[in-house]
């Protein structure tokens, strides 16, 4: 979790979440949650991946919290059952692992889980053709492919800003700030604030 947190600005993602009702898609072991909890008992915050090993890991730490939930279910799943349930909905590093005809469906559930005017933060890597981006790729692959920490949906792999930006619009969100967060890091992240119109 360390070294997640070292790796990418999930503190960034963490300071634009508003309101008090937060959804975490693809949490993974659940540090950008526990980053969205520490000190705010006013919040709750679900946080959601389908590899229940992942939730496992995360129900063991930061799923001790009172104002956290923890459930290992699929967005979809969870867009029928709590539509408009959230103010925030954050998303950091899943597109990537999504195959691209996936992507849509996926947007339109964060779309549907969020109340009218609420806010999407997403966190992506980009294909800027950059040194970063193929070391980030070979990393994902390895993780992935060889190493099996982290679950595929059916892809592995970075598109340039301006088809994340497409997809985001076609899914109805209008982006109100796009921040490049490559320098400082070996990742060439890239990190989008819309909202649901
Ligand atoms: C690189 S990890 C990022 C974890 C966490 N968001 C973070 O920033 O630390 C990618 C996560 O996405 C999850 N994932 C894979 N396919 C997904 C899908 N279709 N919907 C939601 N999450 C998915 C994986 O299980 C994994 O936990």
């Amino acid at each position: 979790m360390r070294a997640r947190l070292a790796s990418a600005p999930l503190t960034e993602l963490a300071a634009r979440a508003q309101g008090s009702s937060l959804l975490d898609v693809g949490c993974g072991h659940g540090v950008l949650v526990a980053l969205l909890a520490a000190g705010r008992r006013e919040r709750r915050i679900v946080g959601i991946d389908p590899d229940p090993r992942k939730i496992d890991w995360a129900r063991r730490s930061v799923g001790r919290c009172g104002n956290v939930e923890l459930i290992a279910c699929t967005i979809d799943a969870l867009a029928a059952e709590r539509p408009a349930a959230f103010d925030t909905v954050l998303v950091a590093d899943v597109l990537y692992l999504l195959a691209a005809r996936d992507w849509a469906p996926f947007l339109d559930a964060a779309r549907a889980l969020l109340r009218p005017g609420g806010r999407l933060v997403l966190k992506e890597a980009e294909d800027d053709g950059s040194w970063r981006m193929t070391k980030a790729l070979w990393q994902e692959r390895l993780m992935v492919h060889l190493l099996r920490r982290t679950h595929s949906s059916g892809a592995v792999g970075f598109v340039p800003r301006g088809m994340l930006v497409a997809s985001l619009q076609r899914a109805g969100f209008a982006i109100e700030e796009t921040v490049a967060l490559a320098r400082g890091y070996s990742t060439p992240h890239v990190l989008f604030t819309a909202r649901a119109a």
